[in-house]
């Protein structure tokens, strides 16, 4: 049906008769010559309609509406040079039609325009509600192909390392990732429900112990929680899993996996080695596992210097075991007023919203002079003033911000403002052209966080992490009581404060399997019952593997300059997780649900 693709013609072409099919973009009318935009993936090119080349024709195009379906017959030229347009690739060739056909009419009225010369703002509603008609505009067919790129190039990139790609089931029993599974209901076995994956996790490990070697798979995985920019219920992992590997070169091969695709997608040379910080780094510094490097501010604990100080919210935070930690907001006088970081300002706000009582400061005058607000100066003493200025490297002019309490909510609140104050202060450039890639490997995790309400130890990534050997010994009696203050042979990949991958070394002894479900409160009953499958095959020779997912659509995401991962998937949900194009999740028929043997618990009038 057609020659060539619209975007793709060039000056070389001139002369050549095509035909092409696509989209009407937008249509003149210049006093007797129309000109028409056609649009397909490729791109747009002038179509130019002269009523000397027939009458009929010129009355088809007079009455064309945009995004009507067109198949042009016609002959390449230049354009005259006083109408060449720079902007798009064919800008200065058009085609003169010699005939038009309509493949198909636009009858109905569009909810929006999708020409590629209109930029307005659509709301992300509607946008989703005719997704079909959204693909079509210029930055979602960009989008779809850059995701296309991106995963063709790991997929070239892991195939020529030995990896094979290999599907796991969809239907499954669930995995402890931490979310809430999607059910689905066994008709055949009554009573019974399948969860969705959360990830591929047990069936990778088991193709390891199937000798496999190396796995990859583009994921689709299932997560019932809250959603976010970054989080859909469905989304996809690239997932890998490989035997007889250290975690160092798992890391090596994966950064070269990364900075190939740097390299196809955006042409960009990622430096090598990535920059590495344990978590406990991590949170000292930055108060969370996934910091943004891209600028300074750093945390300081200043919980040593400030214990004695009679500010009672600092020393009694730290005699209750908790620290005060503080970032210096350099010329952060000048910048922030009082009125934003007292109780109803936009600072005090994001720290509140973190869980602080409060945001304590100091504004550091000439000569190491400090003023605030409050208790804070009456009760420090001239070297503890002193000191501050010294650790917090603060100087005339800069602000200096205080968390107090829980370690935990100190972290939590200096992040938060920390990043908040980032995007106020302009201290990432917003260029989208010129970003800074900052890759960071967080390593050495906690094996398990303890779990307070509940009394109990979970398992911070997944119970299957390997722990440090260093850190359990070699005796298996000693596992009990040091498993619980182990690291884990875990890592994530973080890109500019967005955690974008993550995975571990596994367990692939049976005995430590087990203590690692007893020290997270699974009983060996318990345990046996829902992976049993997994202590048995790590029973019978499983290879020492590790393995690694990323969350493609984040990756995407961010080689895409996009804030949300929604505008990197074809049909994705909406923030309330649904689809609004084909109205899912919908009820269903209650025959449909007898067969499933469900019985509703919902009133009929909910
Ligand atoms: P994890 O749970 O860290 O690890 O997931 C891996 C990566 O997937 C992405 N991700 C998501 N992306 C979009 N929407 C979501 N709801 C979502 N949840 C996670 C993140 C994350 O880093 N089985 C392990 C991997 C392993 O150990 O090999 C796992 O799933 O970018």
């Amino acid at each position: 049906m057609r020659s060539n693709h619209c975007g793709d013609l060039q000056t070389k072409d001139i002369k050549s008769r095509v035909q092409l099919c696509g989209w009407v973009d937008r249509s003149r009318d210049h006093g007797g010559v129309i000109f028409i935009d056609l649009r397909d993936r490729s791109g747009t090119v002038q179509i130019t309609i002269d009523p000397d080349q027939g009458e009929e024709m010129f009355s088809i195009a007079e009455g064309l509406r945009n995004e009507t379906v067109l198949q042009v017959n016609g002959t390449v030229r230049s354009r005259p040079s006083d109408s060449i347009n720079k902007k798009i690739k064919t800008g200065s060739i058009e085609v003169l039609a010699s005939e038009l056909k309509v493949l198909n009419t636009v009858s109905e009225n569009l909810p929006f325009t999708v020409s590629i010369h209109d930029e307005e703002p659509i709301r992300e509603e509607i946008r989703l509600r005719y997704r079909f008609l959204d693909l079509r505009r210029d930055r979602m067919n960009k989008n779809l192909q850059l995701r296309h790129t991106t995963i063709k190039t790991a997929r070239d990139f892991l195939e020529s390392k030995g990896f094979l790609e290999i599907e796991t089931p969809i239907l499954t029993r669930s995995t402890p990732e931490g979310a809430r599974d999607y059910l689905v209901p066994s008709r055949v076995c009554e009573g019974e429900w399948f969860a969705l994956p959360q990830s591929p996790q047990l069936f990778k490990q088991l193709l390891m112990v199937g000798g496999v070697e190396r796995y990859y798979q583009i994921a689709r995985c299932f997560r019932d929680e809250d959603l976010r920019s970054d989080r859909q219920p469905e989304f996809t992992q690239l997932d890998m899993e490989m035997s007889f590997m250290s975690q160092e070169e798992i890391l090596e091969l994966n950064e070269k996996l990364i900075a190939s695709i740097w390299k196809k997608v955006k042409g960009i040379e990622l430096k090598l080695p990535f920059q590495r910080l344990t978590w406990q780094e991590a949170m000292d510094r930055y108060g969370t596992d996934r910091p943004d490097t891209r600028y300074g501010m750093e945390l300081k604990d200043v919980s040593e210097l400030l214990k004695e100080s009679g500010f009672k919210v600092f020393s009694g935070a730290i005699a209750s075991g908790g620290s005060v930690k503080c970032i210096n907001v350099s010329n952060g006088n000048h910048l922030i007023s009082n009125v934003r970081i007292k109780p109803g300002g936009d600072i005090f706000t994001e720290a509140q919203k973190a869980g602080a009582g409060g945001l304590a400061f100091i504004r550091v005058r000439e000569e190491g002079e400090i003023d605030t607000i409050g208790a804070i100066k009456d009760n420090l003493n001239v070297e503890q003033i002193d000191s501050l200025l010294k650790q917090t490297q603060a100087k005339a002019g800069d602000l200096i911000l205080f968390g107090a309490g829980k370690t935990e909510i100190v972290n939590k609140t200096l992040d938060r403002v920390r990043q908040f104050l980032a995007r106020e202060l302009n201290l990432i450039p917003n260029d989208k052209q010129n970003i800074n890639w900052n890759f960071l490997w967080v390593i050495d995790f906690p094996m398990f966080e303890f779990n307070s309400d509940e009394q109990r130890y979970e398992a911070l990534h997944h119970p299957f992490c390997a722990p440090n050997k260093e850190d359990i010994g070699n005796k298996e009696e000693l596992w009990t009581t040091h498993l619980p203050q182990a690291r884990a042979e875990a890592y994530d990949l973080v890109l500019n404060g967005l955690e974008i991958g993550g995975g571990s070394l596994r367990i692939h002894n049976p005995e430590l399997q087990k203590k690692v479900f007893k020290t997270i409160g699974l009983e060996p009953e318990t345990s046996n019952k829902q992976f049993g499958f997994l202590l048995n095959a790590l029973e019978m020779g499983a290879p020492p593997h590790g393995g690694l997912a990323f969350g493609l659509d984040r990756i995407v995401m961010l080689l895409s300059g996009e804030d949300s991962i929604r505008d990197t998937i074809a049909f994705p949900k909406s923030q309330q997780a649904r689809c609004l194009m084909t109205e899912a999740p919908a009820t269903v028929s209650k025959d449909q649900l007898e067969e499933l043997h469900i019985n509703s618990t919902l009133d009929e009038n909910d």
